[in-house]
């Protein structure tokens, strides 16, 4: 099987800083933040952004850490909008003043995704790390005022899955478009806690009804978005859409990646602050490794899902087995699916394991 040729990614995950006033302890942004503080600054980010846009990027997605905590937020999304981009601020809300939201508004921002831990304060205090759960609702109140599409991002897990309901109340009180109810990903703080986080299957049953009822009830005014829980699942999920497919990270410093959670991969890095997107995105090997099929290993070369799930999540692998190359161990015909249910088996019983919330780093 020869390697596939590079199509045009869709959209753009602009992760402007790692630093964050919250530390949850989900985290899945990487351990060695110290190595983080040397960012773009805030023309190269234009460059980035007008390059991404001639390769045919059509979503921006202005992530971090905490990217309010950039001064040069507005710039950045004026320029992503003067280019055509859907802009989407993913945020915390931490910052979001009426005097920010509103400089943001003249800049053209287009939408606002604001994370949320819990539906009760305390509760959504202890995940975050950080006194925040007022502000945040403070937050998503101006946000919807001010006429932006509001989505509301839960991150679930044995913590807070019990409560989904509530949380879809209070994403309904607050006027949301759009609630993702996002399964926790194992991947950089995250897979430190994950004893801690991975829930029981009776919690998930439970929240799946609770799911069900709700997008019912809310068909006409509110998108429940909900998906299950990989470690659960007998397929993996499609990553990113295809390893350097469709989708393309840049990180605080610069690096340009497939997706968020590889810079923990033994891959050469390829930098924007040393070659142009296009290159990159066309020839750098950290782009090449796993596009398309032709590298995929057994079960998955022979599989009949190779182009449905593309063989899973590559980081997901690389953490469980330390091997990249191999097939997700989410997957039931995976040889190392073993790693997953003993997992899943240890979290049906009771769990009373602390979290350990991320550092602090702002
Ligand atoms: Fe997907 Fe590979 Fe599993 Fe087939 S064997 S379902 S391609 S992960
Ligand atoms: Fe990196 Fe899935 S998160 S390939």
């Amino acid at each position: 099987m020869s390697e596939a040729p590079a199509g045009a990614p869709f959209g753009l995950l602009a992760e402007l800083t790692y630093r964050c006033p919250l530390a949850c302890a989900y985290c899945s942004n990487p351990l060695n933040l110290a190595d983080y503080t040397d960012e773009l600054g805030t023309s190269e980010w234009r460059r980035v952004l007008t390059e991404a846009a001639d390769l045919g990027v059509l979503q921006c997605h202005l992530s971090g850490g905490e990217p309010l905590l950039r001064r040069d937020l507005p710039e950045i999304v004026r320029h992503a909008s003067e280019l055509g981009m859907y802009t989407n601020l993913v945020t915390s809300a931490l910052g979001l003043s009426r005097r920010a939201a509103e400089r943001l508004r003249e800049a053209g921002l287009d939408h606002v995704q604001v994370s949320i831990q819990a539906d009760d304060p305390a509760l959504s205090d202890r995940i975050a790390g950080t006194p925040s759960f007022r502000r945040k609702v403070e937050a998503m109140h101006l946000v919807r005022e001010l006429g932006w599409p509001l989505t509301v991002n839960v991150v679930l897990h044995r913590q807070n899955i019990d409560r989904v309901g509530a949380v879809l109340a209070l994403a309904e009180e607050v006027g949301a478009d759009r609630v993702e109810l996002a399964n926790t990903q194992y991947y950089g703080w995250a897979w430190r806690n994950r004893d801690a986080l991975l829930p029981g299957r009776d919690q998930l049953e439970r929240a799946e009804q609770v799911v069900r009822a709700a997008r019912e009830r809310l068909r006409e005014r509110m998108d429940v978005l909900y998906v299950v829980p990989d470690y659960y699942s007998r397929y993996p999920k499609p990553c990113m859409g295809g390893w350097a497919s469709r989708q393309l990270t840049i990180t605080p410093t610069g690096d340009a990646l497939p997706c968020p959670a590889a810079q923990s991969l033994p891959l050469p890095r390829a930098s924007v602050r040393d070659a142009g997107l296009e290159q990159i995105w066309r020839d750098a090997p950290v782009m090449r490794a796993f596009r398309g099929t032709g590298w995929m290993p057994d079960p998955c070369r022979e599989c009949d899902r190779r182009e449905v799930d593309f063989g899973g999540c590559r980081c997901q692998a690389f953490q469980l087995t330390g091997d990249a190359a191999r097939t997700d161990p989410v997957c039931h015909l995976s040889p190392d699916h073993g790693l997953v249910t003993e997992a899943v088996r240890a979290a049906q019983g009771p769990v009373h394991l602390d979290l350990i919330p991320r550092p602090h780093r702002s």
